[in-house]
């Protein structure tokens, strides 16, 4: 270790400065702060990257999913298939709707949606499968449209933006992606989120849902020739809108998201390699034809061989400065769904591992050189 000296190293810290600051000033100064032209552009910018023809800004990507799945018309009685580790919100979304979540177990080696077990999930009831790409890494979405037929997949991309599959980006892989622009994700607009789609008719109906279930915008009608014109309100909508003042800011964030990834690709090489000597670490599985997004590093710790539990070495690193957390949760063990459905932690066995022994280490664009390197020694350290 170059530098001895104890560090303080966040999970995670948002890339945001003076150019998001001044892109701010904008929409401040005209007066125009809900959703507007910034917000328009920055769904511009977001769709191309992401490949896909329509991308809806809204408040986040909790809100996203819930719209998803309104717009493919998911209500009472439905089942919706999500992984059972994941952001609670992946499930919290179904129950919104008056659907049930089917929880699914995940695979530990990819931290996704395991296959096999999602073949036994799917009934006659079941009106949409969530898939998670946990972390940035995408699910096998190629794979499950084999298992799914014409079951609407709603990609829970939260974690994934900029990330892809075979060449395609997070967002065009399914009916719907959802993307989280909270500070923890690569890109962010303090909170926020995206809804893409290729499909017309889901983005109108999507375009409505955020925005009370109007027909057309509060910009286009404000801007149009008879503003005093109400909008005709044919659904039941809600204000799921993102803010210009989000806008602008995630204009100026979506322009660097690739350089924040390449940068974040070449520090999680570091960390696989400077890690792969410690037998009792597993680092992220990357197969051929993904491209990471690397929202988080998450490593598998084996308490059968590991000199202390996953808890004592997140406490130990916590006690040199480095902050951790484990991977996500397995939401099927949250009081709320436990206790809801009766489910038991080992019901997922996979969920429940990742649950018990992932950890997430710093991984983010403030870092330099010195604290990965602090990092990569403070866990060799461990004996
Ligand atoms: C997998 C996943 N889904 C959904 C969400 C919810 O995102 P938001 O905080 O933007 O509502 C998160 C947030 O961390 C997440 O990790």
């Amino acid at each position: 270790m170059a530098d001895t000296e104890k560090r303080m190293i966040p999970i995670s810290l948002p890339s945001t400065g003076q150019e998001e600051w001044e892109a701010m000033r904008e929409p401040i100064f005209s007066g125009w702060i809900t959703q507007g032209p910034k917000v328009n552009e920055f769904e511009k910018l977001f769709a191309k990257r992401h490949n896909v023809k329509h991308a809806i800004a809204v408040s986040n990507c909790t809100t996203a999913l819930h719209m998803a799945l309104v717009a493919v018309g998911v209500g009472v009685g439905d089942e919706v298939i999500v992984p059972a580790f994941t952001w609670v919100s992946t499930a919290n979304a179904v129950m919104y709707c008056g659907a049930t979540p089917i929880f699914c177990d995940v695979d530990t080696k990819t931290f996704n949606i395991n296959l096999e077990e999602l073949k036994k999930k799917i009934t006659k009831k079941t009106k949409a499968i969530i898939p998670v790409h946990l972390f940035g890494l995408c699910a096998d979405i190629d794979s499950i449209k084999k298992i799914s037929g014409n079951i609407p997949l709603i990609e829970d991309g939260a974690c994934a933006a900029g990330a892809g599959l075979n060449g395609n980006p997070a967002g065009s892989l399914g009916d719907i992606g959802c993307f989280s622009f909270h500070p923890r994700k690569s890109v962010t607009t303090g909170e926020g989120g995206m809804l893409t789609t290729n499909n017309y008719a889901l983005a109108e109906k999507l375009n409505m849902l955020r925005n009370h279930g109007a027909s057309i915008s509060e910009e286009q009608r404000h801007h149009g020739p008879k503003p005093y014109i109400l909008p005709a309100f044919d659904m039941v909508g809600y204000n799921y809108r993102m803010t210009d003042l989000q806008g602008a800011m995630g204009v100026v964030q979506i322009k660097k998201l690739d350089t924040f990834i390449d940068e974040r690709q070449i520090w999680a090489d570091y960390y696989t390699a400077q890690l792969a000597s410690i037998p009792w670490l597993t680092t992220p599985q990357v197969a051929s034809g993904y491209k990471h997004g690397w929202q988080s590093y998450v490593l598998f710790v084996d308490e059968k061989i590991s000199p202390m539990k996953r808890n004592d070495i997140m406490e130990n690193l916590q006690q040199k400065g480095i902050s951790t957390r484990p991977g996500t949760h397995a939401v099927h063990m949250l009081g709320f769904y436990a206790n809801t459905f009766g489910i038991k932690p080992l019901d997922y066995p996979g969920a429940y591992a990742a649950n018990e022994y992932s950890i997430s280490i710093p991984l983010h664009n403030r870092m330099v050189k010195e604290d990965f390197e602090y990092v990569v020694a403070a866990l060799k350290s461990i004996k």
